[in-house]
């Protein structure tokens, strides 16, 4: 490959000399991006107080204040200042601090070290963009238990040319770990595991013992091969039963081994109710990591600078301001309290209509947005979505052959209708 530039390759020194698996496991493009440092923005950071600045693309009114058009900033309750000027392609510094407190907070056996600072991304799907940006070519395998959200094959492979790899999420109604297991061991090949708790589309998080199981089965693979674990935590929080985790299992993951890297991608859209801000993060954790971060950091911002830029400062700021309020929490609970009462509403419907099963079941859930349905016998999943829409006024999605049900989006009192109108309208097809 062409030379590379020489803050790319200082950034690779510190990586290979600290950890050479994690090395190993950048792609070509991930060896050569960097954080521009120098250039435009180290220029602009030495020029910054000086009487006459006219270093920065941005434009300031005659008082020095940040230029704004008022049909936007009166419509904004928060400073200009921290809303129109561009953010860090890192993020607002005060933001990562305050999100990874979070992550320790509400994962107390993570270790600090183990830990980086965020990275800030325009949401869940852009981390996992950056991630595969850094991680994920054509050489690459990414192993991803099935069902699984569609839009990972357009983010790695359409993107990026990695091949998706999976296994069944369930075998006899818990988390497969024999799949696992073989998907790991089989072939020789650079290897990228992506987990994803609670999942989407079934709603699962894994039981305690499960969750022990997939570190010990990550862990030994470790021991002889390097690896990297992809914790998609866009769900994060949402589980509604006891005995399955509550902590993210990157907790575990980020202290495996040193050569298994574990990144977690998570972010406000789903957790926090705010789909349309676009603001998300991905955090490294590595035994013994704690001098490769900062490099890593370097090459996340990197990317982002290459894809977007930056993330919407707006979105960001209004996200610190809440993370620091007082109601924040209690509201937060107060919305989960709504979704867990839809989620047991579901338990209760399928539980009292046992006339159900003779068409469809439930795959196992317990937390998250989403349950899915698997069909009885030759019932096609895509058939009864086109039935249900044209006689039911009722949608759904179809994943595999599953029926996918959001019942975040329904009130409590529509649950019951829509799972009889999946009914009625499997019985109008099987006839
Ligand atoms: C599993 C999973 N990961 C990531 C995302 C993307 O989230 P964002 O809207 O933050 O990009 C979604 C959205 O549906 C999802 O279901």
């Amino acid at each position: 490959m062409a030379s590379l530039n020489k803050q790319a390759e200082l950034l690779n020194q510190v990586i290979q000399g600290t950890n050479s698996a994690v090395f190993d496991l950048l792609t070509e493009k991930g060896k050569a991006i960097f954080f521009p440092h120098q250039g435009i923005l180290g220029q602009t950071a030495e020029a910054k107080g000086k009487k006459l600045n006219a270093t920065i693309g941005m434009a300031y009114e005659n008082d020095g204040s940040i230029m704004a058009l008022p049909a936007m900033s009166s419509k904004i309750k928060l400073e200009k200042d921290s809303v129109f000027p561009y953010a860090s392609s890192f993020g607002n510094p005060k933001l990562r601090n305050e999100w990874q407190n979070r992550i320790l907070k509400n994962n107390p056996s993570i270790k600090e070290k183990n830990l980086s600072l965020p990275v800030i991304t325009n949401a869940v799907t852009h981390a996992l963009s950056v991630i595969g940006y850094l991680f994920a070519d054509a050489d690459t395998e990414i192993i991803i238990p099935e069902p699984a959200w569609d839009n990972y094959e357009l983010i790695f492979t359409i993107t990026y040319g990695a091949k998706i790899s999976s296994f069944p999420l369930f075998k006899n109604g818990s988390f497969n770990g024999e799949g696992l297991k073989e998907k790991l061991n089989r072939s020789p090949s650079k290897k990228i595991l992506l987990l994803n708790f609670p999942n989407n589309p079934t709603g699962y998080t894994p039981t305690e013992e499960e969750a022990n199981q997939i570190v010990k089965i990550i862990g030994d693979f470790g021991k002889s091969n390097n690896l990297l674990v992809i914790c998609d935590d866009a769900y994060f929080g949402l589980v509604y039963e006891k005995g399955i985790i509550r902590e993210s299992i990157f907790s575990k993951l980020s202290a495996v081994s040193a050569n298994v890297l574990a990144v977690k991608a998570d972010g406000v859209t789903k957790e926090d109710y705010a789909w349309g801000l676009r603001v998300g993060f991905i955090t490294f954790g590595i035994k013994d990591g704690e001098k490769l971060y900062s490099a890593l950091a370097d090459k996340a911002a990197g990317a982002v600078r290459a894809t977007i830029s930056n993330a919407s400062n707006l979105s960001q700021s209004l996200i610190l301001q809440a993370l620091s309020a007082e109601e924040y929490e209690l509201e937060k609970k107060e919305k989960k309290v709504i979704l867990q009462k839809r989620y047991e509403a579901v338990k209760k419907i399928l539980g009292k209509n046992q006339q159900y099963k003779k068409y469809f079941q439930a795959l196992p859930y317990n937390s998250g947005y989403f349950m899915c349905l698997k069909l009885s016998g030759s019932l096609q999943a895509e058939q009864i979505r086109k039935h249900l829409l044209e006689k039911y006024d009722t949608g759904l999605i179809v994943v595999d052959n599953f029926l996918r049900v959001a019942f975040s989006s329904l009130p409590e009192e529509k649950l019951e209708n829509l799972f009889s109108n999946i009914y009625r309208a499997c019985e109008d097809i099987n006839v």
